[in-house]
């Protein structure tokens, strides 16, 4: 028998996040998601992290590729900082709710909502009859992800914006559906000095492990040389720093740089204006260079150590996949009394 639908004043604070297992991660991700995600730890939240397997085969993944990425993930998770026993931890494909869920909400999502999706326009490109038919669910998965936890906070980027504001209109159509309000509406938390941080090569444009150019974007597994060569290369305009925030509208390189190093440092955009006002970035790049080089040789250095034993890390996702299954299962068998489902076979 189904519980009684809750009020959604009773769902308690629950937060949850995921990260595709499809090429190495960048600064960007560093920055937008995995920092912000060990901070939330710490707030005294329940907080479930995801490496999101079923959302890289979206588009075609190499298996012996997608196994070592899964890994690759789950350890940048935790060199981050993420504690596999505060959060749970565990890659999406061993929580069936999440597809099952999926299956659920594609059929509560309109077609015309997933065209819409930019992800879906760039991913396809001039192609899209050929992308597969999941490339274009891909957001009712996502919907999923989050509503399998009754989650109520999505730590993203600005990019995943928009699909969580189509997860919020999905929660809203079932309850509406249904009658019910058994779905909280999730809010993102897009917060911070990074959440888009910008190519190093076009301050216009997002940094992405997609971009064809590996000076693009700093790497989570790249070196201490590496990343200063990349910095002293990115692309800046002539002008010496300004002394107030404001002063770096219209200048897009600049102003990425310095979020950057506000981000990492973990110091307001206005303190490190302050500190670097009247600058000329052949002193502040190699200030940032540094910064970066501290904080992320650490969390490359724990990557390389988690990977060299996998099947450490296979049973960590093990485990948080069995704490995430015992929340999930209720929820999707719930859905599934919900909209009429006959749940007899005894388990
Ligand atoms: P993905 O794997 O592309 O990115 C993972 C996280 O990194 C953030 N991010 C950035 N943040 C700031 N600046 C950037 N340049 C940058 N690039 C990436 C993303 O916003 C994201 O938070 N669809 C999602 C994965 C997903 C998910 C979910 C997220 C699947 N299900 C449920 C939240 C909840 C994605 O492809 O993220």
């Amino acid at each position: 028998m189904a519980e009684p639908v809750q009020t959604p004043q009773a769902f308690p604070t629950r937060i949850f996040s995921g990260i595709q297992p499809s090429g190495s991660l960048t600064l960007g991700n560093y920055l937008g998601a995995l920092k912000r995600f060990a901070q939330k730890q710490d707030e005294g939240i329940e907080t479930l992290y995801c490496v999101v397997d079923l959302h890289a085969v979206t588009v075609w993944q190499d298996p012996a590729r997608l196994r070592q990425q899964t890994r690759e993930i789950a350890a940048s998770y935790i060199a981050s900082g993420v504690d596999p026993k505060r959060s749970i931890l565990y890659n999406q494909s061993q929580v069936t709710a999440h597809a099952e869920l999926g299956w659920l909400l594609s059929c509560v999502a309109r077609i015309g909502w997933m065209y819409r999706m930019t992800q879906f326009k760039d991913k396809s490109g001039a192609n899209a009859e050929n992308a597969s038919l999941g490339l274009l669910a891909y957001p009712a998965l996502m919907a999923a992800d989050i509503l399998s936890f009754r989650t109520t906070h999505v730590p993203v980027g600005e990019d995943q914006k928009q699909h969580i504001e189509l997860a919020r209109d999905i929660a809203a159509k079932f309850n509406h559906d249904y009658k019910t309000d058994f779905f909280p509406i999730p809010e993102p938390l897009i917060e911070g000095p990074a959440t888009r941080v910008m190519s190093l090569r076009d301050g216009t444009k997002k940094m992405s492990k997609s971009d064809p150019s590996d000076a693009s974007r700093i790497n989570l597994t790249d070196d201490a040389d590496t990343i200063a060569k990349k910095i002293r290369k990115a692309k800046t305009d002539a002008e010496p720093l300004p002394d107030t925030v404001e002063g770096l509208e219209g200048r897009p390189d600049a102003k990425n740089l310095v979020n950057i190093y506000a981000a990492l440092a973990d110091l307001p955009l206005a303190k490190v204006m302050e500190e670097f006002a009247g600058a000329q970035f052949g002193t502040f790049k190699p200030a940032l260079a540094d910064l970066a080089v501290a904080k992320l040789g650490p969390i490359t250095a724990e990557m390389n150590r988690l990977m060299a034993e996998p099947d450490e890390i296979d049973a960590i996702l093990g485990r948080g996949a069995e704490r995430a299954d015992a929340i999930a299962r209720p929820i999707v068998a719930q859905v599934y009394d919900i909209m009429g489902m006959i749940r007899s076979r005894q388990v």
